[in-house]
């Protein structure tokens, strides 16, 4: 990943108002729409594209290559049920956004809570061992069915909790500011899943009636093509849940997911799941169809969805619950070697008294609590500390650690 500064002819005005509007690398720049770019006040059509230009030849995009050295790097997040994974060529794949669509209840939430901690798994248990942000526009999102599927994988729950970066989301602009957001998680916290459920709900509830659907779509074009370039850039998976409508086809009425051909076109994986042929009330039973995918055949499975996350089973084990959480925290609980060592806050660059002082109002007495910090809440919390400021402590207490 190349820092904007390295793109000829940027000035820091540039690359601070291009920062604030999500596009903080010269990947990013450089895979950018340039109506997307002129739009940002202060910069204008002809600086947009030189900048553009300037990007893509820092990066050697200006180039046709040989098709042997595309660099086809997927990688694969298990979904917890291996006939689904089957069917999606292996899991949830890198680099693509994939939309799952299908009526309530179908088991859309489910998929996105059991991802979110598979994702977090050692990548020879089916996992990217990396963070997740989870954009949750319908309030649904729960720490108690995440702390179980963390339990039934293995993994210490609140580990698990701690990176899983939540965003609860209240209006489409608020949605696309976080979907922006997310890139900055890809870049600092090494974030390789974003999950945004679900990506119409609030869009669908703002912009009403046939009178505003261009702007929506305009709206939706823009978040679909901010996620896929942020999927292309940090070869980070996405998840899209979708809800459908019921469409006419002359006698015959079947569903259909909302957003029209901007998430149809927009999205490389597309599954639908159904709850139908089951009873949704008493089964816990699913079935998921490949409705288009770049390189896979059409094909369908049925799942579960359980108290535990989606599973090839109605029923999955748990570890006992009394006692787990000792278990797990005692299991997690580093030896004194492991521990960083006690340094004071004060040995930190730019850390004076005063500022440690401050620090610790929010619970960062040592330099492991001080890299454990999120830079953003901190800089939101102490004022006069902005978060940049906070990641070069960072930088600088790593090198305290490694010396
Ligand atoms: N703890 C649990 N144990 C077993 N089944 C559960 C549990 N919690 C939820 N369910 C079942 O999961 C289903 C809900 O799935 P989910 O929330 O994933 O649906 P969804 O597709 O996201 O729906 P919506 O469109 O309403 O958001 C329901 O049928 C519910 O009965
Ligand atoms: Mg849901």
């Amino acid at each position: 990943m190349a820092d904007l500064d390295k793109v000829k002819g940027i000035n820091a005005r540039q690359i601070k108002l291009l920062q604030d509007n999500g596009i903080s690398t010269a990947e990013a720049l450089a895979m950018s729409p340039g109506m997307i770019v002129a739009n940002i006040d202060g910069l204008g059509d002809k600086t947009a594209k030189k900048l553009i230009w300037n990007a893509r030849n820092a990066l050697g995009m200006t180039e046709f290559i040989p098709a042997e050295k595309i660099d086809e790097n997927v990688e694969y997040i298990t979904t917890g049920s291996s006939e689904l994974n089957k069917i999606l060529g292996g899991g949830f794949q890198t680099g693509k956004l994939t939309e799952v669509y299908g009526p309530f209840k179908s088991g859309k939430t489910a998929l996105a809570s059991t991802i979110a901690v598979t994702c977090q798994l050692p990548i020879n248990k089916g996992g990217l061992n990396a963070s997740v942000a989870y954009i949750d526009t319908e309030n649904t999102f729960s720490k108690e069915k995440i702390k179980r599927i963390a339990k039934r994988f293995g993994l210490n729950p609140k580990e698990i909790l701690s990176h899983i970066y939540h965003a609860r989301i209240y209006s489409s602009d608020h949605q696309s500011q976080m979907i922006q957001k997310a890139e900055t998680l890809c870049k600092t916290r090494g974030t390789r899943l974003i999950i945004v459920d679900s990506l119409m709900a609030l869009l669908r509830s703002e912009y009403v009636g046939i009178g505003k659907l261009a702007v929506r779509q305009g709206v939706l074009n823009s978040m679909i093509h901010g996620l896929s370039r942020i999927a292309e850039t940090y070869n980070c998976a996405v998840l899209l849940t979708n809800q459908v409508a019921t469409k006419m086809m002359g006698m015959f009425s079947g569903n259909d997911a909302i957003g029209g051909n901007i998430v149809a076109h927009g999205c490389h994986f597309r599954v639908m799941f159904k709850t139908k042929g089951f009873s949704s009330n008493s089964s816990l039973k699913r079935r998921a169809v490949i409705v288009d995918a770049p390189d896979l055949p059409p094909d369908e499975c049925e799942f579960f969805i359980t108290s535990a996350g989606v599973a090839d089973t109605e029923k999955v084990e748990i570890p006992d619950d009394k006692g787990l959480d000792f278990e797990v925290e005692t299991l997690y609980e580093e030896s004194e070697s492991d521990k960083a060592p006690n340094i004071a806050l004060t040995c930190v660059k730019g850390i004076g008294k005063g500022t440690a002082e401050s620090l610790e109002t929010e619970g960062i007495t040592t330099v492991d609590d001080l890299l454990n910090a999120d830079p953003e809440r901190l800089s939101s919390k102490i004022s006069g500390i902005s978060s940049k400021k906070v990641s070069e402590w960072q930088s600088d207490a790593r090198v305290l650690l490694e010396t």
